[in-house]
């Protein structure tokens, strides 16, 4: 197996990367690396050459708050697309140098750099990686890893929502006919308050895979994207005052919004949970929505919590624990890296998400804003998510 490795010698000797060189620091620093290259040191290790990284929340966070520690200086970047250049003698995993691939890195985890995307190289995980269909781009595969990890981490960890894995469409089947096929069985519904995040549209993607009826919150100019991703009904969040201006709901929690969602839940339906995808209010609506269903009756029990326990449960991208929960509902927050400490990484990247890919049944979401191209871009492109103005988009710089 020893060649399917690139040989050292064949490796560039350099590798540039954007820098954060102390706490707060601004602009990112963009310079070669003192370490040129990595190479995989174990068996599910890739050596990525990166041609588009894509921006994330975090990485303007843990740039402009400080809030996570981390040594420094250090390299940020949670979504990457490129080449596989390098794989480990040992490896099982079937990717070979050449292949076309997304990944998630997950240096969040390790805070090692060469597990960090703002760079040109990085090593990543075989199960954090799916090969891309020749028809997409970089840049337009590099805005899913990130978002569906961390839609997974919420969707199928047993201490979340612990829903079903999506199948795969069998040949000559379209969505719609997966559709016909479970509205044979009693409906079952899932919110996402957020559809039109990165994370709230990968979830809905991922539901309405496995079968799920999908009921979400995004702004009007979002609606026809979202249901496209397989939402069924799509509700202004902008009109639950609380929710617009990121507050806790007090009389108004009773709200129209909340209303009109639960009246969308078909007769007969079940509904399985909640999944907030944007943090801010979004959970107040997700907890507004589960206590209201629990008094109605139509809550499923959540799998691996107490039989009948009715729970008003919420699964959330960003809590925010210095609020109260409204409803005294159980917030539970997602962590998208969790998901390689059990097979949920593997069975969503490599068994679902890169056939899915290949035959259309999941989408690239949200649409890529490429932002200009080469490492010197990632600081105005984090600059440009930071001022809050991006809507169904993600922020890209191809390299
Ligand atoms: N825990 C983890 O591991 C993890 C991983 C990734 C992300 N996150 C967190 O998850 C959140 C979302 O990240 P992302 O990358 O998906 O964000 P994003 O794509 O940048 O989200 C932007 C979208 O959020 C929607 N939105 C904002 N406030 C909303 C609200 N109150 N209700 C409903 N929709 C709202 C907006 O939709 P409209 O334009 O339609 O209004 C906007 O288009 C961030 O807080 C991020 O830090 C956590």
């Amino acid at each position: 197996m020893a060649s399917s490795t690139a040989s050292p010698a064949t490796l560039p000797s350099t590798n540039k990367a954007a820098y954060i060189t102390a706490a707060k620091a601004h602009p990112l620093q963009v310079s070669n690396t003192p370490n040129p290259v990595t190479l995989p040191s174990q068996p599910n290790e890739l050596l990525i050459r990166n041609h588009a990284v894509a921006m994330n929340p975090i990485d303007w966070k843990m740039q402009a708050w400080a809030h996570i520690p981390i040594a420094y200086p250090a390299i940020l970047g949670n979504d990457i697309a490129g080449t596989v250049v390098a794989v480990h003698p040992d490896a099982t995993h079937g990717f070979r140098p050449g292949d076309r691939v997304l990944a998630c890195p997950h240096g969040f985890d390790t805070k090692k750099d060469e597990h960090k995307g703002f760079q040109e190289h990085t090593v990543v995980l075989a199960e954090l990686t799916a090969r891309l269909p020749s028809s997409m781009s970089f840049e337009e595969a590099v805005v899913l890893p990130m978002g569906i990890a961390t839609a997974a981490s919420g969707f199928f960890n047993p201490e979340l929502l612990g829903l079903r894995f999506p199948t795969l469409l069998s040949a000559g089947q379209s969505s719609t006919d997966g559709k016909k096929e479970e509205k044979q069985k009693q409906e079952e519904v899932l919110l996402v308050s957020g559809g039109a995040s990165a994370v709230g549209g990968n979830t809905i993607q991922l539901a309405a895979a496995a079968g799920y009826t999908v009921l979400a919150t995004a702004s009007p100019k979002n609606f026809d994207a979202v249901k496209k991703l397989g939402a069924t009904a799509v509700f202004d969040y902008n009109r639950y005052p609380a929710a617009a201006a990121n507050e806790t709901p007090g009389e108004e929690s009773n709200s129209e919004l909340v209303t009109d969602i639960l009246a969308a839940v078909p007769a007969g339906a079940v509904v399985v949970g909640a999944f907030d995808a944007v943090g801010k209010s979004g959970w107040h609506i997700a907890a507004e929505f589960m206590a209201r269903a629990v008094e109605a009756g139509i809550v499923a029990d959540r799998p691996g919590a107490e039989a009948g326990a009715g729970k008003v449960f919420v699964a959330t991208a960003s809590p925010d624990w210095s609020t109260p929960t409204p409803r005294n509902a159980e917030l539970k927050a997602m962590y998208s890296l969790s998901i390689i400490r059990s097979d949920i990484a593997r069975k969503v990247f490599n068994e679902f998400l890169e056939p899915a890919l290949a035959q259309g049944q999941i989408k690239a979401w949200p649409e890529p804003l490429v932002f200009g191209h080469g490492l010197e871009k990632v600081q105005g492109a984090l600059d440009l998510l930071k001022d809050g103005e991006v809507s169904g988009q993600k922020v890209v710089v191809t390299l």
